[in-house]
Formats: C-alpha cells, structure tokens, sequence
C-alpha cells in the first residue's frame, strides 16, 4: 500500500511517498481502507525527533493518528463491525500510523461515524477531541457553571474544547491571537483575550477550570487566575506540584490514551451537531500535501484543524 513514511528524523522534507506493506490484523482489531487523517502537533515533535526517547520507534515510520475510513476486514474476534461499515479511531500511538491506504486498529478504539459527519470531519475530531474531554471532563469534572479557560481557542485542541465546554454549561473565556477573535467567539465563548495584546493573569480570577494547551509562561501564569480547589489540567508540560499544593489547585496532566467508549460520547455530541469541527485546510495524499500540512500546522498558520484527503 502507498504510505508517506519518514526514514530519519528532520525537516518536513524528510516525509517521502513509499510502498509498504499492507498491515495484518490480530483477532481484536479491524482494517480500516483511510478516507482522511489530521494532521496534530505531535506528528511534527515526533518527525523532529523530540519524541524519540519516548516513543523509541525504528525507521521507517508512518506518523499520523487520527483515522477515518470504511472497515475492509475484521479479526475473528470483532463483533462490533463488519466489512463496510464507516468508522472512525484515534489508533494505539505506533509506528504504522495512518498516513495511509490502510491501518490496524483495535476494535474497542473505533467507532460508527455519524451519519451527518463526513470523512474529513471526522477524521479532525478524535485525537484532538478526546484530548478535550479527558482534560475538562476525566480530569476536571467540569459542571454546570464553572468558569473555565481554554489557552489556544482557536487550534484543533482549544476549539473543541470551548464547545465541550458549553455543552456541560460553563463559562468559558479562552485566549488566541486577535485575528482569530471572531472565530474564537463563533465556538462559543464568552470572553476572549488576545494573549498576544492582554495579560489573561490580570483579567481573571476565581477560575474553576484552566486548561493549558501551552506550558512554559501561559502555565504559570494560569495558577493566579484558579480559585483554591480549582484544577489546571495541562497537555504541554506537568505543572508545578509544589506550586499547586500552597495554592490549593488540583492539578492534571496526561499523555491521551485513546478509547472508542470515549470517542462515542463524541460522536453523540456531533450528532447533535453540539461538536463541530472546523477544517482550516486540505490537502492531498501526497508528499507534497503532507510536508504542507507539516509546515502549516508549526506555524499555527491555520484555525482549527489540517485534513489530509485520502483516495480522492
Ligand atoms: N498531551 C496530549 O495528549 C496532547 C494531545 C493533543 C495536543 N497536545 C499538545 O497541545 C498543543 C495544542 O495542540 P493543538 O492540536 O490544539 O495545536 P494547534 O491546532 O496547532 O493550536 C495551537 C494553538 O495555540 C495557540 N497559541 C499559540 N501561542 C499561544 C499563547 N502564548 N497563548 C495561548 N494560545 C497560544 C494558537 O493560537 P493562534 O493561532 O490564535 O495564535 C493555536 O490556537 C500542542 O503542543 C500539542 O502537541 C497534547
């Protein structure tokens, strides 16, 4: 099968176009024909090599980990789907990622796709979205009325956020650059601050819920605008323990471990249509596409979420 594969770490040029074989299935797991795949940031942190010592993967390496696609075959196991079916899945983090005609994955990560969802849509949806919900839900226990802010309102992460939050009833005030105001308030939120202007640690207080998207600075800074009791769950960096326990704040940080029980409360919300997600940019299957789409996402270049377009 045709896969775009890098086969040493480095710059966006390194993602060449190769054959490869077609992935085997175990009895759990079901092969899925791709129709689209997102590009997230840790497809590029892992193409530089920022990731190696973690996930110590050897070449080549199809990078990529968000799928949809209709299921070709399934392992003598699998009851859940059948051959046809259109799903969608946030695979195991691996080196045969979905940068590709085809990919492996477990059954009890995939999901139905809905039916007012198209292959691109869904496929922007479960990293990024099940990131959302472990952070503000798993983590946070967000309610009705809680004041939360999201850092980075306008990325893949951050838009999903502010409407998960909404839907659970809170207050969301979320930070972006200013040309991404209107976008940023079209989500849903209630307060907006241009974090390249304002100085969100002066303009908040008695927060319930912070999530960061960001680390570093935004992080420290997040501490002052939590009430005691509040929780800043990061996805960039572990916050300070010591920091937290004087100040009284829950804290949560996570690597997403994704699960299609999960994606399921998702694909309600989608239903809905609670959960929209905003495709900035497509590109091709092809090596071009994808070193676009590469250099594109590290600049922040586009709101909400890159798709990548396979088989069309
Ligand atoms: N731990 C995990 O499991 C996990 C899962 C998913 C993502 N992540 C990480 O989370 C981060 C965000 O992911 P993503 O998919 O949302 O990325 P993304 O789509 O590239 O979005 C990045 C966002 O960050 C915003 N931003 C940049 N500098 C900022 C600042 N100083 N303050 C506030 N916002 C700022 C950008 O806003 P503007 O464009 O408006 O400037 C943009 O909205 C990435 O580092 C990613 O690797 C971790």
């Amino acid at each position: 099968m045709k896969a775009i594969v890098i086969n040493q770490y480095g710059s966006a040029d390194e993602l060449v176009e190769q054959e490869v074989p077609l992935p085997e299935i175990n009895d759990d797991q079901v092969l899925m024909e791709l129709k689209a795949t997102s590009i997230n940031p840790v497809d590029w942190k892992m193409r530089e090599g920022y990731l190696k010592e973690m996930l110590p993967y050897k070449f080549p390496i199809i990078l990529g980990w968000d799928a949809a696609g209709i299921v070709k075959k399934v392992g003598n196991q699998v009851t859940a789907f059948q051959p046809g079916d259109k799903v969608f899945a946030r695979p195991k983090t691996n080196p045969t990622g979905t940068y590709a005609e085809y990919v492996a994955v477990e059954e009890d990560l995939v999901c139905s796709l809905p039916e007012n969802s198209s292959f691109d849509e869904a496929a922007a949806i479960p990293l990024t979205g099940q990131t959302a919900w472990v952070a503000l839900v798993e983590i946070a226990h967000i309610k009705k009325g809680d004041r939360v802010l999201i850092h980075g309102g306008s990325g893949g992460v951050g838009h999903l956020a502010i409407q998960i939050a909404k839907h659970f009833g809170a207050y969301v005030a979320a930070t972006a650059s200013g040309k991404n105001e209107a976008f940023v308030q079209s989500m849903g939120a209630d307060e907006f601050i241009n974090y390249k202007e304002q100085d969100f640690e002066t303009l908040l207080s008695d927060y319930d819920i912070v999530l960061d998207t960001q680390g570093g600075e935004t992080q420290e800074k997040s501490f002052s605008v939590l009430k005691r009791g509040g929780t800043l769950v990061s996805i960039a960096a572990p916050p300070d323990e010591e920091k937290a326990a004087e100040k009284g704040i829950k804290t949560g940080y996570f690597f997403l471990e994704p699960d299609g029980e999960r994606l399921q409360e998702l694909a309600e919300l989608m239903k809905n249509d609670e959960l929209k997600v905003t495709i900035g940019k497509t590109v091709p299957f092809t090596e071009e596409g994808l070193r676009e789409a590469h250099r594109v996402s590290e600049e922040h270049g586009v709101v909400g979420k890159i798709v990548v377009q396979i088989g069309k």
